[in-house]
C-alpha cells in the first residue's frame, strides 16, 4: 500500500474513495492527523495532509517522527510526497512539477532521527541518493503516459520557515546549485530512509523563488494560491496513474 502525505494545496486526495480513519499514537507523539485510508482506482492507498486538515501546523512544527512511524507501523510500501515549492533555476516557473533527485538541508532544531535517546545504537544511513530511484521512476514515467510535463533531476533546498527567503538567500542557494526551495523536504526524506521506506517527491513550483522572475520584488500570495488550485489536478492524475495502474508500470518491472 503507496501513501500520500500532502502539503498546502493537497489536504484532502478527492480521488480517494475513503474506507476508514484511524487516530494512530506514536512513541514520538500524534501525527499531523488521521490516516485516511481508502482505494484509488481498487488499489489501497492511505493519505496524511503533512499541515494537518485545517492548515495548522507549520513547517518547522511538523511532528515528522510521528508521521513517519504511523505510516510505517501501517507498513506502507511507499511514499510519495506532495509538497509546494519555491523555483529557483530559470525554467522552473509558476505551475511546473519537478520530481527532485537530491536535497540540500538547511533546517535545523528539527527532530531528525529515531536512532537517539537510551538504549539506541547510533546509526549512520546512506543518503547518498535521499530519493528512491524505482519510486521516482514509477512517478516519472506515470506523467509520460499522461503526457504531463514534468522535469526530473532537480536539486531541492530545504529551508527552515516559516517565512519566505531573502533574495540573497536565494541566491546564495543558487550558488549551492539547488534548484528548488521548500520547508518540508527534510526531515521527511531521511526519517523514510532511517525506516527504509522508499521515497519519493513531486514538487509543484508555486512560485518563483524570491528575488526571481515574476517574485523580483516580493512573492505574490493570491497568485500562488491560484497556481496550487489549477496544478493539484496534475499531481493527482498522476498519483492516480502511479497508485492505481499497477499495468501501467510493468514495463519498469514494479510491483505496487
Ligand atoms: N520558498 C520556500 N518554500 C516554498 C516557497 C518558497 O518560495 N514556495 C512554496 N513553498
Amino acid at each position: 500500500m503507496l501513501a500520500i502525505i500532502g502539503g498546502s494545496g493537497l489536504t484532502t486526495l478527492s480521488n480517494l474513495d475513503v474506507s476508514h480513519r484511524e487516530v494512530v499514537r506514536t512513541p514520538f507523539g500524534e501525527p499531523s492527523g488521521a490516516l485516511v485510508f481508502g482505494r484509488i482506482c481498487d488499489q489501497p492507498a492511505v493519505f496524511l495532509p503533512r499541515h494537518g486538515y485545517g492548515h495548522t501546523i507549520a513547517p518547522h512544527m511538523v511532528n515528522y517522527r510521528a508521521n513517519l512511524w504511523a505510516l510505517h507501523q501501517h507498513g506502507v510500501s511507499g511514499i510519495i510526497s506532495v509538497a509546494s515549492v519555491g523555483g529557483i533555476r530559470a525554467d522552473l516557473g509558476p505551475g511546473v512539477l519537478v520530481v527532485p533527485d537530491q536535497i540540500i538541508d538547511y533546517t535545523w532544531g528539527r527532530p531528525s532521527t529515531f536512532f537517539e535517546g537510551p538504549g539506541k545504537p547510533v546509526t549512520h544511513v546512506d543518503f547518498t541518493e535521499p530519493y528512491d530511484g524505482a519510486l521516482r521512476a514509477r512517478i516519472l514515467e506515470a506523467a509520460r503516459q499522461l503526457s504531463i510535463d514534468i522535469k526530473e533531476n532537480a536539486v531541492y533546498a530545504a529551508t527552515q520557515g516559516p517565512r519566505l527567503e531573502t533574495a540573497a538567500e536565494i541566491n546564495r542557494l543558487a550558488r549551492d546549485g539547488a534548484d528548488i526551495v521548500g520547508m518540508t523536504g527534510m526531515p521527511e526524506a531521511v526519517l523514510a530512509r532511517e525506516l527504509n521506506i522508499p521515497y519519493a517527491a513531486i514538487s509543484l513550483v508555486a512560485n518563483h523563488a524570491a528575488g526571481r522572475g515574476s517574485s523580483l520584488h516580493g512573492i505574490q500570495f493570491a497568485s500562488l494560491e491560484t497556481v496550487l488550485q489549477e496544478s493539484m489536478g496534475r499531481v493527482r492524475a498522476i498519483i492516480e496513474t502511479v497508485v492505481g495502474c499497477p499495468q501501467a508500470c510493468q514495463p519498469l518491472g514494479l510491483s505496487v
